[in-house]
């Protein structure tokens, strides 16, 4: 089967000539570093090589409990933040129909998510719209103890066990979270609800090959072997002995932090199917936790065009270059439509009459990377022969993979993230937690002044 492949060219063009070819030595120092241990962050090395790595024992265990809340809700309530959300949406939502949520599917659960804010009113609303519903919960949280994630997950138990029972309420909570510490381990210990493990060396923006994102998508009723499959694949196409130019993870990861020594600050993700808006959202979280520190690191911002064209395209164009673009480009279609003809044509649109919509999306992409190019923006363009399983897969382990080489280009440490502990800080400090006493008093003091 062919692989996703990486176009440089219109990128490479706004480096000098060896620009890439330069990095070849840091690029293998880099794998070498991620395969032999020996980089910052290396208890976090798990997702390396997890998806040669899972078994189909394993999958078969996920199928069988997706199984059984498939067969006993009509809504699940995935409840997570950041790693231990975005993976499995971006999934599901660039393999489901998008109308998803409004079609009477009696085959498959709606799949909603929760626990990735904080906000009264959509808690509220969701918990009328799950009045009437059999639903279920997948409560998602590495370390047991997300805010946001835990607040859901209180008042989805609750609602869950008053309208379904405590006994039959058991059936249909899981809980994926550490094999040991956590207010998420305690509970499910507790109330006896199946359970899957994060393992303690994979990072949550890395997890999506664990059951963090297998479950969901198993129970969305996605082809979760496919996906290992897809990045199993990948994880072959980039591994160390493959020559560099060859090698798409490397090619990318050089090619980005060479634009980025140039004065590009900032990378956009252009994606031309709404369904991959959430791929955008993972891709993002990736590269910004893993990357943005030290004072360091590529911006990783995300559109969606054309629809952005029409508000952001001013700015791509025109705005300050210190930009550059990577689009996915997906090659086929699922269905196909053509474009109608029209008696009146007063929208003087009958020229494309007969014409697949797609190729009608395709000019808009060529000729959106030209201006761009002329306009100063490097593009590099990843493309992809469909939206299916296997090559969505294909697609996540590329970009860890890079991440990982990138993360060691740019000299940090690619598996922290020790400034998201900022804000919860403030926020427990303004909200009084106990321990936090000294913390609230300081805080207070500061806004007294
Ligand atoms: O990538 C990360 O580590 C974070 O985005 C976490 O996944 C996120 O904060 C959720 O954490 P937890 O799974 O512990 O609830």
């Amino acid at each position: 089967m062919k692989n996703i492949q990486l176009d440089i060219t219109k990128a490479s063009q706004f480096l000098s000539e060896d620009a890439i070819a330069a990095f070849e030595p840091q690029v293998k120092a880099a794998q070498e570093a991620l395969e032999n241990g020996t980089c910052p962050g290396n208890d976090f090395l798990g997702w390396l090589h997890l998806p040669s790595s899972i078994t189909k024992e394993f999958i078969n265990e996920l199928n069988a409990t997706a199984q059984v809340i498939r067969e006993n809700c009509e809504v699940v309530v995935v409840a997570g933040i950041g790693g231990s959300y975005l993976g499995a949406r971006a999934v599901i939502e660039a393999l489901s129909n998008s109308f998803q949520w409004l079609l009477n599917d009696k085959k498959n659960p709606v799949i909603l998510f929760a626990g990735n804010n904080i906000g009264e009113d959509y808690l509220a609303e969701l918990s009328d719209y799950l009045k009437d519903k059999k639903f279920g919960v997948i409560n998602i949280s590495k370390s047991g103890t997300t805010t946001e994630t835990a607040l859901a997950f209180r008042l989805l138990k609750k609602q869950c066990e008053d309208q379904r029972g405590k006994e039959e309420a058991k059936k249909v909570i899981v809980a994926i979270t550490d094999a040991k510490k956590g207010a998420a381990r305690t509970t499910a210990d507790k109330e006896g609800y199946k359970s899957f493990i994060i393992p303690d060396n994979v990072g949550g923006r890395f997890s999506v090959l664990t059951p963090v994102g297998l479950l969901p998508i198993a129970i969305a009723g996605f082809d979760i072997e496919q996906l290992v499959a897809g990045a199993t694949d990948m994880e072959k196409a980039t591994a160390p002995e493959v020559p560099f130019l060859e090698n798409p993870s490397a090619v990318y990861a050089a090619c980005r932090n060479a634009l980025y020594q140039s004065g590009k600050k900032i990378e956009i993700l252009v994606n031309y199917q709404p369904k991959l808006h959430f791929m955008n959202e993972w891709w993002k979280q990736l590269y910004g936790e893993s990357e943005g520190k030290d004072g360091k690191g590529i911006f990783p911002a995300a559109v969606d065009f054309t629809t952005d064209l029409h508000s952001m395209g001013q700015w791509i164009q025109e705005g300050e270059r210190t930009i550059f673009e990577t689009v996915i480009s997906v090659e086929s279609s699922n269905h196909t439509l053509l474009f109608p003809s029209d008696e009146e044509n007063l929208d003087g649109l009958n020229f494309l009459a007969g014409k697949r919509i797609d190729e009608v999306n395709k000019m808009a992409e060529l000729g959106t990377q030209l201006a761009h190019v002329d306009g100063g923006v490097p593009n590099m363009r990843l493309s992809v022969p469909t939206l299916n399983e296997y090559y969505l897969g294909q697609i996540i382990y590329f970009f860890e993979k890079a991440c990982g080489i990138s993360g060691n280009l740019l000299g940090v440490n690619t598996f922290n993230q020790p400034g998201v502990e900022a804000y919860k800080k403030n926020m427990f400090a303004l909200l009084n937690k106990p321990g936090y006493e000294k913390e609230s008093e300081a805080i207070r003091a500061r806004l007294n002044k």
